[in-house]
């Protein structure tokens, strides 16, 4: 059997990512809460309720376990609506608890990264209209200045955003995540006014911390067309990208936003962000489809023979991984893997899909790209948006019901990969033989 290791470079950042919502419970004061309420939003209607119950203290011992686990950075969220329960009022309580959450992150010798939103909006945010409102822009600007103040002295890698794309395009065009409306105009003064938040949010953060490392979690989906000679699903194929990954990630690159149907500039936008985070769960295939035109006309599908996730939610395309980093390069940018994971109650395809990811993050390293992190998605399962509690993408295993946590095979995995800072065979034989032979060819 070949033995050797894929060693990753000194001072690699090695965590697991969560967000406030998903895992502190009793959020009652947002938007997530109140779509939880309405009839037919979350999955057999389920409800956050107390999620991880980080709020009523349990983070404690799940840090201890992403410390015993061998990581040493974490990535999370902070609520919005705790910080700011009422547009004239801060809640001190609450950030001191997010203080000593991040200092007891420190104290495990774990490097935090903190974003200051991931999906929900206060209550009284969406009663002004939410980001369809320019005033949001300023809000969110006190809302940074407020956090980064009280959080500075443990932190310096900020997330404004998780996912805007997401966020805009879920929210606004498909309508299953809150306001649930379904209005390309909408969507177009959102997306202009989460730009405009960031690049204020980005210039308030470096105002209070010179040594601030401050990004955007882009959700980069990989797309490539269903067959590489046609023109027609080339188009579709582009259509998909120019929508989804260049929406942010257009403007924040050139300063324009550019759309099959609308160009907008933003010069704002260019040039403010310190580092780029990447989130990257699969890849699919794009054939044009005349009947499509919601879609843009592209009908997203994955390959016949794809290594398929539990209902078919995401296929482990590892090389989209590679092809993620490449589209980065072009920021000029470090780069850090901000969340990648994959829905596995059994663990079953886990091992393999982080082990293949991370191979080809070694890869894109061993090209000089300069990758600095990993924050795989997630230390837990957590509750799963409009999918509720139906999806588990947990290194440790969650009943919502007791609190119970139980250890997956991956957290093992992950933590001698963290350990070693690279992932030798004896540890891809262990936990993923099956992959053995792909990536130590004998
Ligand atoms: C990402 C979200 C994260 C989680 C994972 C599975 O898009 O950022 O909150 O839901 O998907």
């Amino acid at each position: 059997m070949p033995q050797a290791t894929f060693n990753f470079p000194r001072g690699f950042l090695w965590g697991t990512a969560t967000s406030s919502h998903q895992v502190e419970g009793n959020n009652i004061n947002n938007t997530w809460w109140a779509w939880e309420q309405e009839p037919d939003r979350i999955k057999f209607g389920h409800k956050s309720g107390l999620a991880c119950d980080w709020w009523g203290g349990r983070w404690r011992e799940d840090f201890d376990r992403a410390a015993e686990g061998r990581q040493n950075a974490h990535r999370l969220s902070i609520e919005w609506s705790r910080v700011q329960p009422s547009p004239d009022r801060w809640d001190e309580d609450a950030l001191d608890r997010y203080r000593e959450m991040v200092r007891s992150l420190q104290e495990r010798n774990m490097t935090v990264m903190v974003t200051l939103h991931h999906f929900s909006d206060p209550l009284w945010l969406a009663e002004m209209g939410g980001w369809e409102n320019d005033a949001a822009i300023k809000a969110f600007e006190k809302y940074c200045l407020k956090v980064v103040e009280a959080l500075k002295e443990y932190v310096n890698l900020w997330v404004t955003f998780n996912e805007p794309n997401l966020y805009t395009v879920l929210g606004y065009v498909q309508g299953v995540f809150p306001p649930g409306k379904k209005d390309l105009g909408l969507a177009l003064k959102v997306t202009g006014n989460i730009l405009l938040a960031h690049a204020s949010g980005y210039h308030a953060i470096h105002s209070l911390q010179k040594e601030a490392r401050v990004a955007i979690a882009h959700h980069y989906i990989q797309f490539q067309p269903a067959k590489s000679w046609s023109p027609l699903d080339a188009w579709a194929t582009h259509t998909q990208a120019q929508v989804l990954n260049e929406l942010f990630g257009g403007p924040l690159r050139t300063g324009v936003l550019r759309l099959p149907v609308a160009r907008k500039r933003f010069p704002e936008a260019k040039g403010t962000q310190d580092f780029l985070g990447l989130n990257y769960y699969t890849r699919f295939n794009v054939r044009f489809n005349l009947l499509k035109a919601t879609e843009l006309f592209g009908e997203r599908f994955y390959s016949k023979d794809a290594d398929l996730s539990e209902g078919a939610w995401l296929a482990n395309e590892p090389e989209g991984m590679f092809q993620a980093i490449q589209w980065a390069m072009r920021y000029n940018l470090p780069v850090i893997i901000t969340e990648n994971g994959v829905n596995d109650a059994e663990d079953s395809l886990r091992p393999r899909y982080l082990v293949q990811h991370l191979h080809q993050i070694w890869r894109a390293v061993n090209f000089t790209f300069p990758v600095k992190g990993y924050f795989f998605w997630s230390l837990l399962d957590n509750f799963e948006w409009e999918r509720g509690w139906t999806q588990r993408f947990g290194l440790w295993a969650l009943d919502e019901e007791t609190q119970v946590r139980t250890k997956r095979p991956s957290a093992n995995l992950y933590a001698e990969i963290c350990k070693q800072n690279g992932i030798s065979s004896e540890t891809v034989a262990k936990y993923a033989p099956e992959i053995f032979e792909k990536l130590f060819p004998g």
